[in-house]
């Protein structure tokens, strides 16, 4: 059977606060309306229709950046759930088959979930709406059940004292026939507490047309909606502790869990260890038997197996960290390749660089990446050796072997097997500094018995 999401995402968001619209926010690096994409993604749908609203240009630029296919309906004005899952018809002309409709402000809805809502249409219900027992029902729409049928929701601003004693809930996401989910729509009105024109109304006008709709139940968890700061905090935690509890159960050491931070697409790979305090932004990969170590901070990188990063180290994009290779406090990356097993263990900058296979990096070495205007690139050749405090100005290359003078100013290459030295010469005065302490010394006393003078008078 051939599926269509329909993700909601035209809402305001007002108690957020923000000029960003809603589904902007971000749990784990990826904006919600992602995280509802990716759940729905995982059903492998023929299309995808965001519907966006307030904040529309940078919702659709944002999910087209996620997934170019995604198609795009527009509603002018919040008119009610109906009328947004409406707007998506013109994106879904020529489709048939299944449409699911979730919210973009929803995270946490499983894949698994959505899953089970398709197996009960495929054992003869028409419309399937996901419920759960909300542990507050309060303003949340009641599922009401009759023989095992639902036979309506009613929003909470519409029920009775009966009907909201009913804790089994809507969460809005709600699969059916597209054809019939859509003919369904046409018929409803607004004239209700809202004056909106409700999805949930569906339900009734369905079953009163004879067609069988059900619940499909899962944890109130997974339905949390975000509409507030408070909430997007408390959804990043429940993100985390999963995330955490995920890696553990993967064959990752983290230390100390509640200290790390991870994403929605970080991959850890066996026997990975994270020390305390370390945080992975989008786009990290981690080969078995790496380690990443205290206060370190890392995104868009892969390190390879067993290397080893910080303790305080800042691994930006484009990095690769070769097997075996090492980066160590204060040190700073970014596009750079490190070849296997090459260090860079202390206070560095390399940025645009390709560094050779077990090449050494000095203490205090710096890629001098950017002119002002343009970036350029750095080649540390394989099994180079890098002096202490050596600026490389780029575009530069170190040879295969070669070396460089601590303290040099590297502007010109050095060929494979060449020490460069590029400081100027040292001189030395023989006598000179014994000469020129004697001669300060003398000018301190002399200063002292004029102030003294000075005091007595
Ligand atoms: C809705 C459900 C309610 C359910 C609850 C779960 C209806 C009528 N009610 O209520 O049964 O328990 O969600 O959270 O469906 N949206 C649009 N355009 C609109 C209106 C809403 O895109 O015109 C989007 C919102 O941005 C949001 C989602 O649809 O992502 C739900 O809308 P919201 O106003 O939050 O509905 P609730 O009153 O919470
Ligand atoms: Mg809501």
């Amino acid at each position: 059977m051939s599926l269509s999401l329909i993700i909601l995402a035209a809402g305001r968001g007002t108690r957020m606060v923000s000029d960003l619209p809603k589904v902007l926010h971000e749990v784990a690096d990826l904006p919600l309306v992602g995280h509802a994409m990716a759940a729905g993604a995982a059903l492998r749908p023929e299309r995808c229709v965001v519907v966006t609203g307030h904040g529309a240009d940078r919702v659709a630029s944002c999910v087209q950046a996620l997934n170019p296919e995604v198609r795009l309906a527009h509603q002018a004005e919040q008119k009610g759930t109906a009328h947004a899952v409406a707007q998506a018809g013109a994106a879904l002309d020529g489709f048939s088959g299944d449409a699911i409709v979730l919210y973009g402000d929803t995270p946490f809805i499983r894949p698994e979930t959505l899953q089970a809502m398709q197996a009960r249409r495929r054992t003869g219900a028409d419309v399937v709406v996901l419920g759960f027992e909300a542990a507050e029902p309060g303003r949340y729409g009641r599922l009401i059940v009759e023989d095992g049928s639902l036979t309506r929701i009613v929003e909470a601003k519409d029920a009775t004292e009966a009907e909201l004693a009913v804790r089994l809930c809507n969460s809005g996401v709600i699969c059916a026939d597209w054809a019939t989910m859509r003919a369904l729509i046409d018929r409803v009105g607004n004239d209700n507490a809202s004056k909106e024109y409700y999805l949930t109304d569906i339900i009734g006008l369905a079953a009163s047309d004879g067609l069988h709709c059900v619940v499909e139940q899962c944890d109130e968890a997974e339905t949390m909606g975000i509409n507030s700061r408070a909430e997007l905090a408390r959804a990043e935690a429940t993100f985390q502790a999963a995330a955490r509890t995920q890696a553990m159960a993967e064959g990752a050491t983290l230390t100390a869990p509640d200290t790390v931070f991870l994403s929605h697409d970080t991959r850890l790979g066996h026997d990975v260890t994270i020390e305390p305090h370390v945080v992975l932004g989008p786009g990290v990969t981690v080969a078995d038997g790496a380690r990443l170590r205290a206060f370190s901070h890392l995104e868009g990188c892969e390190v390879g197996s067993g290397a080893v990063v910080g303790p305080y180290a800042r691994v930006r994009p484009g990095t690769r960290v070769g097997a075996g290779a090492r980066i160590g406090n204060f040190v700073e990356t970014k596009s750079a390749n490190l070849g296997k097993g090459a260090k860079i263990n202390h206070l560095s900058y390399i940025g645009d660089a390709e560094i050779g296979a077990d090449a050494n990096i000095g203490a205090g070495t710096i890629t001098c990446n950017y002119d002002g205007v343009f970036k350029h690139r750095t080649e540390v050749g394989a099994g180079a050796f890098i002096g202490t405090n050596t600026a490389l100005v780029a575009p530069v290359a170190v040879g295969a072997g070669a070396m460089t003078a601590a303290g040099s100013v590297i502007t010109a290459d050095v060929p494979d097997g060449a020490l460069g030295i590029a400081r100027a010469q040292q001189v030395n005065k023989p006598g000179l500094a014994r000469r020129l302490r004697e001669k300060l010394l003398a000018l301190k006393a002399k200063l002292a018995a004029n102030d003294n003078i000075s005091s007595d008078g």
